[in-house]
């Protein structure tokens, strides 16, 4: 079983973790030298344009996928020194949570079925009585009430909200300690989405998970993570992260800039006076080619030519604030160069 966290040991730590596939013959570096820790109870939103590697990131940490080199460490040890029941009692505690629950929810089956599977295969329950009880409770958990009027339904009779709040009331049967969210409001009417967060929100105080959530929608990442820190990706690589408030209000990597300038505020007066962040190229380059140095020099507005597209930089922490950047630009103290 996962040891006995205290509050200073990560549940999850990812290591220099590098992770390529290959497709049709062309090594493809999806992730790079990722670093990141997951501790109890913490929000953590990963953000970034599409195909930086947010839901594979996910994935690794959710144990769906491997790394190709690096280590990823769950509640302090290597994640393959785990075996036999141990592994499957890890497996259970890191759950996942998809963006389409349409595909994830088998439709031949009822929501009461959906649930009793992972507590019976489980052995999470004593009898029926304590089944019933414990289904009642989880739809309840997710806030789909009367629990009645659900649990006999299939998935094709709830509105997608309602589907979304099933893949979490699953996720929640094998009792996780953390969460991967990945894109899971993204295909809900924005009128539902706020009152998904705001469960996933109680769940995480009420039972004290970790929730790492994945969005493309930097809005959202900073209404669902203000206490909790934003990691942003790019091409494959974190090139920030930090508490929300910071990097919502003080980023420092140009490319955090950039996104957090294109963020719409509810007050459209300061929208309006947020100073939009040109970049030289709109275009993100391919897997296949990434660019030498940094992989964001070409796209760069602070750009310096032999700096840049030469040195990878590592990421750091920058004097005078919370965020570690990548970025030589504002690390030069700690890069040698
Ligand atoms: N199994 C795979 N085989 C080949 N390439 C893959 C595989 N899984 C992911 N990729 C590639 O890795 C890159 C990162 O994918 P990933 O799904 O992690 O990105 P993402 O940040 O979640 O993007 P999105 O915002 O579109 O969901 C993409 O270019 C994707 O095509
Ligand atoms: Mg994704």
């Amino acid at each position: 079983m996962m040891p006995n966290t205290t509050s200073t040991t990560p549940l999850i730590e990812l290591r220099g973790v590098h992770r390529q596939f290959e497709v049709d013959g062309v090594v493809l570096p999806v992730l790079q030298d990722i670093n990141l820790s997951v501790n109890p109870n913490e929000i953590i939103c990963l953000v970034g344009e599409s195909g930086c590697g947010k839901t594979t990131t996910g994935k690794i940490i959710a144990g769906l996928l491997g790394q190709s080199s690096g280590e990823v460490l769950v509640g302090g040890k290597p994640r393959e020194q785990y075996t036999g029941p141990e592994r499957s009692v890890l497996r259970r505690q890191l759950q996942i949570v998809h963006q389409d629950p349409f595909a994830s929810l088998n439709p031949a089956h009822t929501i009461g079925d959906i649930l009793s599977f992972p507590l019976k295969r489980h052995k999470l329950v004593k009898d029926r009585a304590d089944l019933r009880r414990r289904i009642w409770e989880l739809l309840t958990l997710v806030d789909l009430t009367p629990p009645g009027d659900i649990v006999n339904k299939y998935p094709h009779q709830l509105s997608g909200g309602q589907r979304q709040r099933v893949s979490i009331a699953r996720a929640l049967t094998v009792q996780p300690k953390l969460i991967v969210a990945d894109e899971a409001v993204s295909m809900v009417d924005v009128s539902i989405r706020v009152s998904i967060l705001k469960t996933l929100h109680r769940l995480k105080d009420e039972l004290g998970l970790a929730i790492v959530f994945i969005t493309h929608d930097l809005a959202l990442a900073k209404y669902f993570a203000w206490e909790g820190r934003i990691g942003v990706m790019y091409l494959g690589r974190m090139v920030e992260i930090g508490p929300t408030p910071d990097m919502i209000l003080n980023p420092q990597h140009p490319y955090t800039r950039a996104l957090m300038a294109a963020v719409p505020e509810a007050d459209p007066d300061i929208t309006r006076r947020k100073k939009h962040i040109e970049l030289r190229s709109d275009e993100i380059p391919r897997l296949s080619e990434i660019p030498h140095g940094c992989a964001f020099h070409p796209r760069c507005p602070q750009f310096l030519g032999g700096k840049c597209d030469v040195i990878v930089p590592p990421l750091l922490p920058v004097p005078g604030v919370t965020q570690t950047v990548a970025c030589v630009n504002l690390t030069p103290a700690t890069v040698g160069d």
